[in-house]
């Protein structure tokens, strides 16, 4: 049936994406990761702008190639509206637009954020809440109480740095590269996390994080050292600030899980691809007889799938939005009480 086939796009960041689902089953999707920042050592807004108005027809038109379709059996289309990079997010509104437009199909404005929570249930037809999520990502480290797909309550937040960003700044402080989550975490599988022991932070009555006195230790600690020595320890490096920054986010999670009865426990965002903190989290809600929901790795970092999953569930609550939607860059979740 027409109508419950979504295209889903992604383009917040330095990712172009799209999907296909039909009803809550997943089609296909495709992530085409801009290579252009590399050199750079992070995302330059501009490039990505650009490299999404090169990318998103070719990606479009892949995924309904794979997914054997056309643009006329498409029923919604679902494009992240924020939060994001302002002109990367307007490229992939715009093409929503036109293309709803042109086949006169609903459009569905879709909270990146939201994208991330739910990508845990891709292909489920029931979500199971209420659950604790921890969202971890390049722009938020969040502790937040999902009570259904419109209710959530914040728990606690990184006061400074998200958990992605300390990651990134500590891979550029060790010469290794960008993007240092994904680095760091290859990396430390060949160390010692017991090497040095970096501050861990937490403030007394919050479940709040920061990250930023953590990275200037590191850069202090690198400061002091003897030429040719970080180049011969880099992996106990790495994997010392890693431990560091799963400690934290684990100890925090599993301590609000606890004070608010919490049995289910959700890791979100590209942070969630870490591997020692998927391994840590498994050892810790396994010990306590806990639930924890990880998501396939294709989906912790951006892509459409989470997009399209979310344009399905507004399809059905019939929320569609109008074609005058804006990019919003700095999109909040709305949390209640
Ligand atoms: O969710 P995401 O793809 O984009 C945002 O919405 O921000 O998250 C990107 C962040 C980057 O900071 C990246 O370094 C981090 O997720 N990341 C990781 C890993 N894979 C991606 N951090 C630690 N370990 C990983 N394996
Ligand atoms: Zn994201």
């Amino acid at each position: 049936m027409k109508t419950s086939i979504i295209l889903g796009i992604e383009t917040s960041c330095d990712e172009t994406a799209a999907a296909v689902f039909r009803g809550y089953e997943l089609i296909h999707h495709i992530t085409a990761t801009q290579l252009v920042h590399t050199s750079y050592g992070g995302v330059v807004p501009e490039y990505a702008s650009r490299e999404h108005n090169k990318l998103l027809g070719p990606v479009i038109r892949g995924v309904l190639e794979q997914s054997e379709m056309t643009l006329a059996d498409i029923g919604g289309i679902a494009v992240t509206q924020g939060p994001g990079l302002a002109g990367s997010l307007l490229v992939g509104l715009s093409y929503a637009k036109g293309l709803a437009l042109g086949l006169d199909v609903p459009i569905y404005g879709i909270n990146h954020i939201e994208g991330h929570i739910f990508a845990n249930f891709i292909g489920e037809k029931n979500l199971p809440t209420p659950f604790l999520c921890m969202l971890v990502s390049g722009g938020h480290t969040q502790l937040i109480h999902v009570e259904n797909a419109r209710d959530y309550k914040l728990i606690g937040q990184t006061r400074d740095d998200a958990a992605g960003e300390a990651f990134d700044k500590v891979a550029r402080l060790l010469g290794i590269g960008y993007p240092g989550g994904p680095l760091i975490d290859r990396l430390s599988k060949e160390g010692s996390a017991d090497f040095h022991h970096f501050p861990r932070s937490s403030f007394d009555g919050s479940y709040d994080f920061s990250f930023s006195g953590l990275k200037t230790n590191v850069m202090q600690y690198i400061s002091k050292q003897a030429p040719g020595f970080i180049k011969d320890h880099l992996p106990d490096i790495a994997a010392s600030f890693q431990e560091a920054v799963v400690d934290v986010l684990s100890g925090q999670t599993m301590q609000a899980a606890r004070d608010l009865g919490h049995d289910r426990i959700v890791l979100a965002g590209g942070v969630a691809a870490n591997s020692r903190l998927r391994e840590r989290m498994v050892e810790l809600t396994e010990a306590e007889g806990k639930t924890l929901f990880n998501p396939d790795l294709r989906y912790c970092t951006d892509n459409a799938a989470m997009i399209a999953y979310m344009g399905y569930w507004k399809s059905i609550s019939g929320s569609a939005d109008s074609l005058d939607i804006a990019a919003i860059p700095n999109l909040k979740l709305s949390f209640g009480g």
